[in-house]
């Protein structure tokens, strides 16, 4: 018999991500040589638990909530007072006037960048995003139809390149896709930045005579290191924007698929976009997201896991990887370090890796060549272990 697939579905499931594939091979490895002597370095997956709140809210609703609400269908886009107490935090905590039929739950920041990017797409449309940026962007971008035009970070500070951007804008821009603190280079725009790029994309949309958006990418909102790290809050500065939130990394609860779209209440025609929100929503099947996990939110939101060993990794981990030679710009937030590669090719950087039993991520994918990904949401022991790898990788290349 004849089976047709989609052809693109079939290659997107085929072929593993990159840092997939690498994550599956850490666990083969284990399997052969033992945990102790494999340091998987591969994907974003927190180290620390979820804070005793969530613990404390799962208690109590599943001991005293009624159980049949508990696990019932809430309205498609979330439960109503979910969706309000993430207003209210919103405006409590930025001064952003909100409610909630501006906010539509998801399963987590994938979801919310599907459902935003095929709210936005209609034809020959462009989103613009920057690289280094985390690869599945491509994926979601492309299935929408909408063509993904990258524009490269400059390589000093991982800022925008604003020549570059301005250079790539054109009338079929529909969008930007903003990832700050960033996967996977760990900076953080600036509000001098923010401030910058809202100019330019008024000044576009002026002279295209159609909006442009703002994707807010946000997972790791929350993950900043130093006290004079601000990560603005960008529907402040331009009107145009959706975030794309997700309580995966703040609250440590990635496997829950627990996250939600803000459409900022000034976005112009902010009904037909939010409506879109919700016919895209409808028209992917995230309709009505995890009940549980939503029911979690108004109990926990605001609140974080204890992110100190975060800093605690970053800081051992640059330090260390300076000493021996290699280049690293210092992240101030999420928990990635984008280090260059000892060689051009970065796979071949990694595939040396490899054989000392280090699991760091090409960075081709991100859309960055020359680069490796190293994810330090491990444990501090690890990290110390890890360190003679790194130093004997450095020294193959003296
Ligand atoms: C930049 C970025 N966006 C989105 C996601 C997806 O997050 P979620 O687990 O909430 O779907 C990730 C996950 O690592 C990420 O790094």
């Amino acid at each position: 018999m004849n089976t047709s697939v989609n052809k693109k579905m079939y290659g997107l499931g085929s072929k593993r991500s990159e840092i997939r594939e690498l994550f599956e091979y850490g666990k083969k490895r284990i399997a052969e040589v033992g945990a102790e002597n494999v340091f998987d370095f591969s994907i974003g997956n927190p180290s620390v638990a979820a804070p005793d709140c969530v613990k404390e809210a799962l208690a109590s609703l599943v001991l005293e909530g009624d159980p049949v609400a508990l696990h019932g269908y809430t309205s498609a886009q979330g439960d109503a007072a979910v969706r309000k107490a993430c207003a209210d935090y919103i405006t409590a905590t930025h001064g952003t006037a909100c409610g909630a039929d501006d906010f539509y739950m998801t399963c987590g920041a994938a979801a919310s960048l599907t459902i935003s990017l095929n709210a936005l797409s209609c034809e020959d449309n462009e989103v613009i995003v920057f690289a280094p940026y985390f690869p599945e962007y491509k994926v979601f971008i492309n299935q929408t139809g909408m063509k993904c035009v990258e524009v490269k970070c400059s390589e000093e500070d991982f800022q925008i390149d604003f020549a570059a951007f301005e250079a790539a804008l054109n009338e079929n821009t529909k969008a930007v896709i903003i990832n700050s603190p960033n996967n996977p280079s760990g900076a953080v725009f600036s509000q001098a930045t923010i401030e910058k790029l809202a100019c330019i994309l008024n000044a576009a949309e002026q002279k295209y005579g159609h909006s442009i958006f703002i994707i807010a990418d946000e997972p790791y909102r929350e993950l900043v290191y130093d006290a004079e790290t601000v990560v603005p809050f960008i529907p402040n500065f331009y009107d145009n924007t959706i975030v794309c939130y997700s309580f995966s990394k703040s609250l440590s609860l990635p496997g829950e698929r627990i996250g939600y779209v803000f459409v900022s209440p000034k976005a112009a025609a902010h009904d037909e976009v939010y409506f879109a929100v919700c016919g895209a929503g409808r028209a992917l099947g995230f309709v009505c997201a995890p009940a549980l996990f939503q029911k979690i939110v108004p109990m926990c939101i605001g609140k974080t896991a204890d992110l100190s060993v975060y800093k605690k990794n970053r800081d051992i981990l640059c330090s260390a990887l300076t000493q021996y030679g290699y280049k690293v710009v210092k992240p101030d937030g999420a928990f990635y370090l984008f280090v260059k590669a000892l060689e051009e090719d970065s796979h071949a950087f990694c595939e040396k890796a490899k054989a000392h039993d280090l699991l760091i991520v090409a960075s081709d994918s991100f859309g960055f060549p020359g680069y490796a990904r190293i994810s330090y949401c491990v444990s501090t022991e690890m990290i110390e272990r890890s360190l003679p790898a790194f130093e004997a990788l450095a020294k193959e290349y003296k």
